[in-house]
């Protein structure tokens, strides 16, 4: 390969001659591209990175001797998302990509096969390490989504040390690090729950309605809620935190959807159709309309584009309910669930359980005030997608 004297010169010889020096874009690799930009004396091989995935994403080629700002436009934004191989964030990071972010993906396990060609650059580790804050600050994101956590409820009450440290310790180490290391001002997109509120006595319930989480899960997302706003008041933290109601549905292209053997309604109300075993709905006497318990649903890929929503600064920092302000009865899933798939599910009564409140829904109208977001999915959208996708 000529050398010349300065990338100027390469960059003025390479147009010339109108030759591509490298595909890069279209190659399977990419590795030449970082290694071809570090020859030409980019030594940021971080940034390298971050110029191959752009132009990946844009379908862009780049000229020998290309200034490297050519290509990073202040307008575009990166985004790191925490727990990437999971269900929510798996989604929330093929939006993004959709929506032409430059991603950072982390999570402590690998990506499953089906997220492995989404353009994005991969971190397997845990976030709070020295390596994953590592990566992190090489990335340098202006957005942060944090959806890492761990987060059943039941566990949590039988092994709490698992929860507050990997929920609340773990989240404090990133937060202390964004407030004394980062160099730019990053925007915090925290995954809170419905379970900082307990069992609320009025429902559809607000964010100002009394927190009394009754389970170590619901604790330790309640008590970084409060450290979100005392980091906002004593340091400027800049942050969003969504309290989702019910996640569920697929990605609505099939791309995405949720690992075997979760733990609720709508999961086992499927698997038990698609494995021929019965369904066990938990109590039916509570005092609702049909006697089963009513929640609010939200499809992911909603939670998903409320995220994005959120990446925008011109949202207000604060708590937001996220669901669909609708309840739908346990019943009224079943019977969904029958029609869609066309199978009568034969369903086996079992005891109430000790926790499960009658009515969980939520006033999301807060969030809805303050952005464009409005849930597009309903409960047969939510079937439907979650259907295909055991089925794919
Ligand atoms: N699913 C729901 O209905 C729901 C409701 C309310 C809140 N949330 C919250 O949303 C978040 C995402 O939930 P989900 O259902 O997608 O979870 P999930 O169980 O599908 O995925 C969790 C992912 O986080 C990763 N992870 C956990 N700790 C990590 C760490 N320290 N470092 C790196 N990766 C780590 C795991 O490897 C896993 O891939 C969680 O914080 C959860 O508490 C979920």
């Amino acid at each position: 390969m000529p050398k010349y004297a300065s990338p100027e010169e390469q960059k003025i010889e390479n147009l010339r001659s109108n030759k591509l020096v490298d595909e890069a874009p279209y190659h399977p690799g990419y590795e030449d591209a970082a290694v071809m930009m570090s020859d030409k004396g980019y030594e940021e091989a971080n940034l390298a990175d971050a110029i191959r995935f752009k132009m990946r994403r844009d379908k862009k080629r780049f000229w020998a001797g290309d200034n490297i700002s050519d290509y990073v436009s202040e307008a575009d934004k990166e985004v790191l998302i925490n727990e990437a191989a999971g269900f929510i964030g798996g989604e929330t990071l093929l939006k993004l990509v959709d929506a032409g972010y430059d991603v950072l993906a982390i999570d402590r396990i690998m990506p499953p096969g089906h997220l492995i060609p989404v353009p994005c650059q991969w971190h397997t580790g845990d976030f709070s390490t020295e390596l994953g804050l590592d990566a992190i600050k090489r990335f340098c994101p202006d957005a942060i989504i944090h959806c890492a956590g761990t987060s059943l409820v039941g566990p949590s009450i039988a092994n709490p040390e698992e929860y507050y440290n990997n929920n609340f310790i773990k989240t404090k180490i990133l937060l202390d690090y964004l407030i004394k290391n980062h160099d730019k001002k990053v925007r915090f997109i925290f995954s809170s729950s419905a379970a900082t509120y307990g069992n609320p006595i009025i429902t559809p319930v607000q964010e100002v309605d009394p927190t009394e989480p009754i389970s170590p899960y619901g604790q330790s997302k309640l008590m970084i809620d409060w450290m979100l706003q005392s980091y906002r008041h004593a340091y400027g933290l800049d942050f969003v935190s969504f309290r989702y109601f019910n996640a569920c549905g697929a990605d609505s292209q099939g791309r995405h959807g949720q690992a075997p053997e979760a733990t609720h309604i709508i999961a086992r109300i499927l698997e038990s159709v698609r494995d021929h075993k019965d369904f066990i709905l938990y109590g039916s006497d509570y005092a609702t309309p049909d006697g089963t318990c009513i929640r609010d649903y939200i499809h992911v890929e909603d939670l998903a584009t409320a995220h994005i929503t959120a990446v925008d600064r011109s949202i207000p920092s604060d708590i937001y309910n996220l669901g669909t302000n609708t309840g739908y009865s346990n019943l009224e899933v079943i019977r969904s669930a029958a029609q869609i798939t066309g199978v009568n599910i034969p369903v086996l009564h079992g005891p109430k359980r000790d926790g499960d409140p009658s009515q969980l829904t939520a006033d999301a109208s807060k969030f809805m005030k303050v952005s464009a977001w409005q849930p597009k999915f309903v409960m047969t959208d939510i079937i439907n997608h979650v259907w295909k996708w055991y089925n794919k």
